[in-house]
């Protein structure tokens, strides 16, 4: 048989191998899976790949192979490090850097193709160019959104410039890498490749500019639509370089990330438009002291004998518990209260934590059934009838600041714990969220502080309910 023919239906495998992994990919206790047939079909497609090359190369062979198996190494290397070093909590810059990387790695491909070429074809050229644009954006956007989530100060600035004149910049460079795409498409091979670095330049800096006054709770969107860009500038150097492969995962990407972005607007109540060129709400300047006068301070034994004669208890599980490590205490708990007969359901906001389905990852590391888990409107209506809220290390997506005009988080769906009866919150002090907004909860009437490490007062609570 042909070995196009061969090669071909090996691609095919692939490209089921992915499409099966995305759709197993969308619950927890399948994700496992769904990750060994991503890894297996991009191992296909590399194979592949090379072997293409080299039935094709005709000069060079050994020291190309060399060269390609040296950096399949040195990457694999690099993944293997990153990905066993980072701490879970981390994992969101880690997925920022690889969006970032894989743009970065568009960019360099199709300018090498740009290079090489010795006749330009339109469709080839449109490709290119679309290639250094959608690559330099994601690269730099998503090296500026891993500081934002790694909560570097230099991102915390904001940008420098009024939101008119920043409009009017991103207008220009927008029109200027335009100017550079067309001239490309009739360009000579010498000339276009000065205009793709043109193109790659002014993308690099309307990815900051883009990027950076993004701020406030905004930034799950950004995440997403950066993964949909990285997909989308793989899929345009898919036909640069000719590799329908690379065409099909990189349309799986982009497309997975267009939904996950729109997922988010709907999560966050935010269009699009407003979270790319509103800029980041500036909220007005509260006093937190003001806002915290009347906080009260409780004790694991206290919430203890609370949880005990509660009929229902929910958790609001946050970024803290990812941050403490918490989840395997937090089940441990809830089963001695469900013991007791007491019933505990978990309610989980969609953008709690730094990343996608953060929580529901956590919880089902430590095996809580999944029905326990509601999600923000279902749970909601029946706030009411919550005996007992605890809410743990989450902040942002329990602040009823949300619901009034003006603030950074404005419009954004909370779940409403401060309608339960009574409302535990545990956290290490009464320091803001990722919004860097006080949160007016701490301080009703109905809530109380148990301050200190999330899993260490799960811990504690445990202890004392062992006790009762
Ligand atoms: P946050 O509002 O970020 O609040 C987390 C709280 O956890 C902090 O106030 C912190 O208070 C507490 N904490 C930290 N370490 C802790 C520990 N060891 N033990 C106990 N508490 C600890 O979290 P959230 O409510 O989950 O909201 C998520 C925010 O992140 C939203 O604004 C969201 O927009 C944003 N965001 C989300 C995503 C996605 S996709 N989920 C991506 C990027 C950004 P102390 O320091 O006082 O302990």
């Amino acid at each position: 048989m042909d070995s196009k023919v061969i090669y071909d239906v090996f691609y095919l495998l692939a490209a089921i191998l992915f499409i099966l992994g995305v759709k197993l990919m969308a619950h927890p206790r399948t994700a496992r899976r769904g990750n060994m047939f991503g890894i297996l079909g991009m191992t296909i497609a590399i194979v592949i790949s090379i072997m293409k090359a080299n039935e094709q190369l005709v000069s060079l062979q050994i020291f190309t192979l060399f060269v390609i198996g040296l950096c399949c190494i040195i990457g694999i290397l690099f993944g293997a490090i990153l990905a066993t070093r980072v701490k879970m909590t981390e994992m969101p810059q880690l997925v920022a850097v690889f969006n970032g990387i894989g743009g970065l790695a568009s960019v360099l491909v199709a300018g090498a193709a740009l290079v090489v070429a010795t006749d330009l074809s339109l469709d080839k050229n449109i490709a290119t160019a679309l290639s250094g644009f959608i690559g330099s954006i994601t690269f730099i956007g998503s090296a500026v959104a891993a500081g934002k989530l790694q909560e570097l100060k230099f991102f915390k600035k904001g940008f420098p410039l009024p939101t008119f004149l920043r409009h009017i910049l991103n207008l220009a460079l927008v029109c200027g890498c335009g100017w550079a795409g067309y001239s490309l498409l009739s360009a000579s091979p010498d000339q276009a490749v000065l205009l793709y670095v043109a193109i790659c330049g002014l993308g690099f800096i309307l990815g900051y500019t883009l990027t950076a006054p993004i701020g406030g709770a905004d930034m799950p969107v950004v995440i997403a639509l950066l993964n949909s860009y990285s997909g989308i500038a793989a899929s345009a150097t898919g036909f640069v370089v000719g590799s329908n492969i690379l065409i099909i995962a990189g349309s799986l990407v982009g497309a997975s990330g267009i939904i996950l972005t729109s997922l988010m607007c709907v999560a966050m109540n935010r269009s699009l438009l407003s979270v790319l060129f509103g800029g980041g709400k500036v909220g007005a300047d509260v006093d937190a002291d003001e806002v915290y006068a009347t906080v009260k301070r409780t004790t694991a034994a206290d919430v203890a004998m609370m949880a005990d004669m509660a009929e229902r208890v929910v958790i609001v599980p946050g970024y803290g518990m990812a941050v403490a490590q918490a989840q395997n205490a937090v089940s441990d708990m809830a089963a001695i209260l469900e013991k007791r007969g007491v019933t505990v359901e978990y309610a989980i906001h969609p953008v709690a934590g730094r990343m996608p389905g953060h929580m529901n990852v956590l919880l089902a590391e430590a095996d809580v059934d999944y029905e326990q888990l509601k999600e923000l409107e279902e749970i909601n209506p029946t706030f009411e009838t919550v005996d007992l809220a605890i809410v743990l290390g989450a902040n942002d997506v329990v602040n009823p600041e949300a619901r009034k005009e003006g603030t950074v988080i404005s419009g954004m769906p909370i779940l409403d714990v401060d309608k339960a009866q009574q409302v535990v919150v545990i956290k290490r002090s009464l320091g803001p969220g990722y919004a860097g907004i006080p949160n007016p909860l701490f301080a009703l009437d109905n809530a109380s502080m148990l301050f200190g490490d999330g899993r260490e007062a799960i811990q504690d609570i445990i202890t004392a309910l062992k006790e009762l």
